[in-house]
């Protein structure tokens, strides 16, 4: 059971870590525009800081959709630091470079996945880790959940290595079944994360212990 982060903001990243549970990072473009993070080498040098930080995995994400550049894209990724993981669009140049990076001992994140072919074919083309994205399909009025519980069927029942990265994680519910119903790992935004510390009755038994507390001074 692996907790992720999923933000290029290297604050959120660090408050993250010194929870003491987390296992890596997750990004995407969009999270790295949210950062104002620009161009190729302002990127480079923003995974090379979240991988000072954070010693297990980070997701990089390639931002080309054609297959040779991928392959030039995601190797100059996975040459910044050990723990990059190179993440690569759901598509079908996609699938062959996973397939290529498999083969050249490169590990990778396969993202924007929606249906459980989809994530057959991640597995098949030797993805590390395959991103099925939650939220978005409850967006849909479709249940993210179902996903979840699918790949983790097919991938127990075929003894596939591939890790199921629950992804688009919108609260704390989310991170719970998505564990329940056989999910690797869990990216989520930190504020997700911080949501699983809630509930009244630990804030009424503190207050409760605290006033209690009081009565024992001396
Ligand atoms: O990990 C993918 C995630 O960043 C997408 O989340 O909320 O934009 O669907 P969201």
């Amino acid at each position: 059971m692996k907790f992720f982060v999923d933000t290029a903001n290297l604050d959120q990243i660090k408050e993250a870590k010194d929870l003491g549970i987390l296992d890596g990072v997750t990004t995407n473009p969009s999270l790295m525009a949210k950062e104002g993070v620009k161009g190729d080498k302002a990127i480079l040098a923003h995974y090379k800081k979240i991988c000072k930080i954070v010693k297990g995995d980070v997701s990089a994400e390639v931002f080309s959709t054609e297959y040779k550049d991928i392959i030039k894209e995601g190797k100059k990724l996975a040459g910044l630091a050990k723990n990059i993981v190179v993440k690569v669009p759901m598509i079908k140049d996609g699938v062959k470079a996973l397939r290529w990076f498999s083969d050249n001992k490169i590990r990778t994140n396969c993202t924007l996945v929606f249906s459980a072919g989809q994530g057959i074919l991640a597995a098949k083309a030797g993805a590390t880790y395959v991103s099925p994205f939650i939220g978005r399909i409850d967006d849909t009025n479709w249940d993210g959940m179902d996903l979840i519980a699918s790949l983790s069927h097919i991938y127990s029942l075929h003894g596939i290595e591939t890790q199921i990265l629950a992804a688009s994680i919108r609260n704390p519910r989310h991170i719970v079944q998505s564990f329940e119903l056989g999910a690797d790992v869990v990216t989520c935004p930190l504020k997700s994360m911080e949501g699983l510390l809630n509930h009244p009755l630990t804030d009424i038994g503190l207050a409760k212990f605290m006033a209690d507390a009081k009565k024992t001074e001396a």
